[in-house]
């Protein structure tokens, strides 16, 4: 039984559609901080979404990323991403969505997420499963690491002190291969889609998270935090996958912040040496 897909799905199509006539104008942007960019679309989206969710559930709380704080002591909260992938956006290139989740104390109500660019709309109930399009979705039955496609992102602040790059490097070398698509929500719904069989993520905030945290779960999948310890909205670490590689996921991300069995490639001064002329 599903509660809330036939009302959100509205809003967020006509949200998407706002964006997209942003997007079509390539409109400029500006920065929140670091490499940290906002758009006036951004913004838009924000006021569309949440007018929109306040005049349906009036006693509902909202914490958007762009600033909206409201009722925050309510018993179910929405979580509102209103354009995830702000930089991809506003360079013009295609990966972006819309991310809304609601939640009930730490526990996940709802996940909604709109990609208005291949018009994808996903949706997951607590125990009502996840659909893409109106059809259930299920993660991938992909069995080893080797044979895995993997997803990951990097945060646009304090880059300086994030170490994925080391994870990127030594997981690409062990699976079929690792997109960086910038768009952390859509990451996890590739994940739910069974388009990717992990992903994984330092640092991000509960409104990147929430709606695609609860589409994985449905679609038969795992969330945890690097080490398997449960995933909760105030965790900035995430790592998702089909389940099925989980184990083999955290044994990797162990292993690697140990420092044990590393992959070595050549640096740039030794290749430089070798290089053919
Ligand atoms: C960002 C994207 C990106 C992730 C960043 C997020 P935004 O969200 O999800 O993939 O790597 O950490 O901040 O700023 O585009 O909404
Ligand atoms: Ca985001
Ligand atoms: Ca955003």
């Amino acid at each position: 039984m599903t509660h809330y897909t036939s009302d959100i799905e509205p809003i967020v199509r006509e949200a998407g559609a706002l964006l997209m006539s942003y997007f079509q104008r390539r409109i400029g942007y500006e920065y929140k901080g670091d490499v940290d960019l906002v758009t006036e679309a951004d913004r838009a989206s924000e006021k569309f979404i949440t007018e929109r969710l306040r005049a349906r559930w009036p006693e509902f709380g909202i914490l958007g990323e762009e600033g909206t704080r409201s009722a925050m002591d309510a018993e179910y909260r929405w979580l509102v991403d209103p354009l995830d992938g702000t930089t991809n956006f506003a360079h013009g290139y295609p990966v972006f969505c819309i991310s809304i989740a609601l939640a009930r104390g730490e526990e996940l109500v709802a996940g909604f997420l709109y990609d208005p660019t291949r018009n994808e709309f996903f949706s997951a109930e607590h125990g009502a499963g996840a659909k893409l399009n109106g059809q259930a979705m299920h993660v991938s039955k992909t069995t080893r690491l080797c044979e895995s496609l993997l997803g990951t992102g990097f945060p646009s602040h304090k880059r300086h002190k994030n170490p994925n790059i080391h994870f990127y490097h030594q997981l690409t070398l062990r699976s079929h291969g690792l997109r960086r698509a910038g768009s952390a929500a859509l990451d996890l719904a590739c994940v739910a889609a069974g388009r990717y069989d992990g992903f994984w993520e330092f640092n991000l905030n509960p409104w990147d998270t929430a709606a695609g945290v609860l589409l994985v779960q449905e679609a038969g999948g795992v969330v945890t935090r690097f080490d398997g310890s449960p995933f909760r909205l105030s965790s900035e670490e995430v790592l998702a996958s089909n389940g099925i590689l989980h184990q083999e996921l955290m044994q990797n991300f162990a292993e690697i912040f140990a420092g044990r069995g590393l992959e070595e490639i050549p640096s740039p001064v030794e290749y430089a040496r070798t290089r053919p002329s």
